[in-house]
């Protein structure tokens, strides 16, 4: 039996259009972004026509019902995410880049003797797998306060290296800010080993589940870690819209973010307190359209259930992986089988750049991602400096499997390697 598509592509408006001159298109890039249902964008237009008003502050009636939309958006993200101090522990930021800046800026801030204040001789644990957004953001906090990055590196199978784990977190630790599932690798890391270690040794657990609250069931009080970050455009929601997941008494403690309204409990010339979590951490107007439209985004999901889309991910990767098995010359970078990895595939073909290799299948109205995937560092220990990427997603099938290998054997045929 053939492996059909979980999600009706009906749903999808994107897909009544054709594109490269009336071909079906193929989407394989939802690692970059994710396409959106119907009732996810008529969700976001409808706040628009219906609703709009800033949350939060008038007394009227339309301030009241985009109030009452926002914050159940923000109690269905908490519910998603199994949070275990519900809605309050949701923060909406722009996306998953600004929820890490959030995390590593407000550390930066911390005053002498609050948990998160770091000094020289301190160390920040990141791997060789993140996206720069789990990346950069550390390294500006070690240049702005003298603490270490030290990071895990990688087996040649493209997983985690954790031989070293116990040098790595040790007494110095603060931070270990980890990938769950590599963007360009596919691999799911072991977070109980990690998350273990690190609590033993008194450091917070920053998750990077951008590429795995999508695609899995996700329960922050099963993985134990502290902080948890996602993009919503990745998993069928609005662009514009992030989340901050944190232990509430970890919020507690951060420091603010972004000064101004909302975000205050009192002010006078000189000085503010500030708003309980998590308005503390939402000052100004928010993007309240696009977490209203997250929210119906991981309602469809939730819909669907999150074991069947892990599920139906897995199946569509093996067929995936077995059916690019037969293309002479490809490199897959990263693990060959479906144990602990998830349905993102990057490859190389032999004297094909890339690139060429991307517009190509783009001719043939196969859609994937090309280049360093934002993980410079991971593609040059790979010595690939660039790959091609194909993710798949709920209306992928293996019809679009398919599609994918043969473009792939019709790009090295007119490249004249075949
Ligand atoms: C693993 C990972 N982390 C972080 C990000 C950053 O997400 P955004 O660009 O939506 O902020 C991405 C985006 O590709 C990602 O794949």
């Amino acid at each position: 039996m053939s492996l059909t598509a979980l999600a009706m592509r009906e749903d999808f408006p994107i897909f009544l259009r054709t594109v490269a001159e009336g071909k079906k298109l193929v989407y394989l890039d939802n690692g970059a972004t994710s396409q959106k249902p119907l009732c996810v964008i008529e969700s976001e237009s409808n706040f628009y026509k219906l609703h709009n008003a800033a949350v939060h502050r008038g007394a009227h009636q339309l301030a009241q019902e985009a109030t009452e939309a926002y914050e159940s958006a923000r109690a269905i993200v908490a519910d998603f995410l199994t949070a275990p101090g519900g809605a309050d522990e949701i923060i909406f930021t722009k996306s998953a880049t600004e929820s890490l800046n959030l995390l590593a800026y407000t550390m930066g801030n911390a005053p002498s003797g609050n948990r998160f204040a770091l000094s020289v001789g301190d160390r920040i644990v990141v791997s060789e797998m993140e996206h720069h957004a789990n990346l950069i953001p550390w390294q500006q906090l070690c240049a702005r306060t003298g603490a270490e990055l030290v990071w895990f590196g990688l087996t040649p199978e493209g997983r985690l290296d954790l031989s070293s784990i116990d040098d790595l977190i040790s007494t110095r630790t603060k931070i270990v800010a980890i990938t769950h599932q590599s963007n360009v690798l596919g691999t799911i890391n072991p977070l109980d080993a990690i998350v273990d270690r690190a609590h033993k040794v008194g450091a917070v657990v920053v998750l990077d589940a951008c590429q795995s609250v999508p695609h899995m069931a996700i329960d922050v009080t099963a993985l134990d870690v502290d902080f948890l970050v996602f993009s919503g455009h990745k998993a069928l929601g609005p662009t514009g819209i992030g989340i901050l997941w944190g232990r509430m008494h970890l919020l507690d403690e951060l420091p603010p973010f972004l000064f101004g309204g909302s975000m205050i409990e009192n002010v006078t010339m000189t000085s503010a307190t500030w708003a309980a979590v998590p308005a503390k951490f939402e000052a100004g107007v928010p993007n309240m359209a696009q977490a209203v439209g997250l929210g119906t985004a991981l309602q469809y999901l939730s819909g669907i259930g999150m074991d069947n889309v892990h599920h139906h991910e897995i199946a569509l990767t093996s067929y995936l992986l077995n059916e690019l098995s037969r293309v002479p010359d490809i490199r897959i970078v990263g693990p060959t089988n479906t144990q602990s990895r998830g349905g993102t595939i990057s490859f190389t073909i032999k004297d094909i750049h890339p690139h060429d290799v991307g517009q190509y299948l783009d001719s043939q109205g196969v859609v994937v991602r090309t280049g360093h995937h934002c993980a410079w560092p991971l593609a040059r220990s790979l010595k690939a400096p660039a790959s091609t990427r194909a993710s798949l997603y709920i209306y992928n099938d293996e019809k679009d499997c398919d599609a994918l290998v043969d473009a792939i054997l019709g790009a090295q045929k007119y490249f004249g390697r075949l």
